[in-house]
């Protein structure tokens, strides 16, 4: 588009201070700038700020009903361990047909573990170096082989990170997978505004733009021709998992096959909260339809209401562990579909009116960026399942520098795994006091995937605060 044309759009909107630095700028920041302001939505900022920012916006919505919804629990008697049983078999019977591909969110800027880069380049592993994009991917090589299905696989990123995602796939040779079974996609971005709703510059020659949330994946799987690249391959059944999460049960057949017995459209795996404290989602009816009620919309007498036997009545937290049916995904991407936006207020690295970066108070949040979360397609599901999973062989994430969901917390629950799958197969492991495992042990996903076939390590010896890495 010619500039001027664009300045014009911009202005109509109230924008066009984001030229304020155009005659100052080279050729090359011009351009730049000028294919990052075609890309804003202008109608839709208009859309958000009326929604969000302006008077009368933050008006209550009505009073929302909150019923907690129905769980696939853990097997607790023989009847749910045939079923499970039997889910698990449809989940195998499905991998083998090479009906299922795997679907990694990683576009997200990790901002709270601070880390320089993609968060798969963190090595995870309890002993070695095994990065979280190699340990997912070692899993799937390990699906490959037991089923001996392609078991395709899509990597979500953003700008923010998608460079640096393929540099280090290239470098890593694809971790043996083959490049023709791996496609990048990379999300959309949406531009951080003041809280008027003015878009922010990052520099006099950007714009403030960050990743538009989780849930641009559901577009981002559609624009990109993922969906086509899988219908191609006869994939209809998609696994999605984060890359924070190196527990995670990948393509865990019991998951599937319910989903699949079910005939949903989108499935979640969700653990037991901690205690009515932690801050996750739930899943459960919000006026009927079943969704994500987020932590913050939970009002505390509900979140703390308990059952004859005592657990919460809101226990199913989620873990963002879903199956999705192409179908499904296709369907919302008819007529340019999109899925609703939040808000959340953010300090935003941006320039003033001079030209220099503004330099924020601790604890300040200058800017607001709207994101969408993929959670917000569950009510848009003819049917969806949900299944609870034991947490400590689920969801083990690195989120923050230090305490929970941190680095040192996700690297014991891999060895705790470990050291129970070892167990179950007879060997001896050397535990402390407080029952925590006395050794740090990483097992390949080739060695085992989902537990099985270690009985040949029964007698491994395993000395007290060793290493073990099979
Ligand atoms: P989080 O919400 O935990 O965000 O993402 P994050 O970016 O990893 O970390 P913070 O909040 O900045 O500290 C959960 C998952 O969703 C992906 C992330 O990469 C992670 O796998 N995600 C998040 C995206 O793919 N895109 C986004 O826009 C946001």
């Amino acid at each position: 588009m010619d500039f001027s044309e664009l300045r014009k759009r911009a202005k109509a909107h109230g924008q066009d201070h984001v030229f304020a630095f155009w005659d100052k700028l080279g050729e090359a920041e011009r351009a730049s700038l000028a294919a990052q302001a075609e890309a804003v939505d202008f109608a839709l900022i208009d859309r958000l700020k009326k929604e969000f920012l302006e008077a009368g916006a933050a008006a209550p919505a009505a009073k929302a009903k909150l019923e907690p919804s129905p769980v696939i629990v853990t097997p607790k008697d023989e009847n749910d361990r045939k079923a499970y049983a039997a889910a698990w078999a449809e989940g195998e019977k499905a991998l083998r047909a090479g009906r299922v591909g795997c679907f990694l969110v990683a576009g997200g800027q990790g901002t709270r573990l601070g880390l320089k880069g993609p968060k798969g380049c963190f090595e995870i592993g309890p002993v070695g170096k095994r990065s979280l994009f190699q340990l997912h991917a070692e899993k799937i090589a390990a699906l490959r082989a037991q089923y001996g299905a392609k078991v395709p696989w899509i990597v979500m990123t953003s700008d923010a990170n998608d460079a640096d995602t393929r540099k280090y796939f290239q470098e890593k040779g694809f971790f043996g997978l083959g490049a023709d079974s791996v496609m990048f996609c990379v999300q959309e971005n949406m531009p951080a505004v003041t809280p008027e709703g003015k878009l922010l510059l990052e520099t006099p020659a950007s714009l403030a733009l960050a990743p538009n949330g989780h849930g641009g994946s559901i577009k981002a799987l559609n624009d990109s021709g993922a969906l086509k690249w899988l219908r191609g391959m006869g994939v209809d059944t998609v696994f999605y998992f984060q890359v924070d999460n190196g527990l995670n049960r990948l393509c865990d057949p019991a998951f599937i096959g319910y989903h699949l017995r079910a005939g949903a459209e989108m499935s979640s795996k969700v653990v037991r909260k901690r205690d009515w404290k932690e801050p996750v989602g739930v899943i459960g009816f919000n006026n009927g339809k079943l969704g994500v009620i987020e932590y913050s919309d939970l009002p505390e007498d509900m979140a703390k209401a308990t059952l004859p036997d005592g657990s919460l009545r809101f226990w199913a937290g989620s873990i963002a562990i879903h199956v999705l049916d192409v179908g499904f995904v296709e369907r919302l991407n008819k007529g340019g579909f999109q899925l609703p936006y939040h808000k959340a207020k953010k300090a935003v690295p941006c320039v003033g009116a001079d030209g220099q970066p503004v330099k924020l108070k601790a604890g300040e949040k200058n800017g607001v960026k709207f994101e969408t979360f993929v959670f917000d397609a569950l009510p848009l599901a003819r049917t969806a399942l949900t299944m609870e999973t034991p947490r400590e062989d689920d969801f083990g994430p690195v989120k923050n520098a230090e305490g929970e969901d941190s680095p040192a917390s996700a690297r014991a629950m891999l060895t705790d795994q470990y050291a129970r799958w070892l167990e179950a197969a007879g060997c001896k492991v050397p535990r402390k006091a407080d029952g925590s495992v006395d050794a740090r042990i990483e097992l390949a996903p080739a060695t085992s995937l989902f537990g099985e076939g270690l009985a040949k390590h029964k007698d491994l010896k395993i000395k007290p605060g060793g290493d073990v890495v099979i």
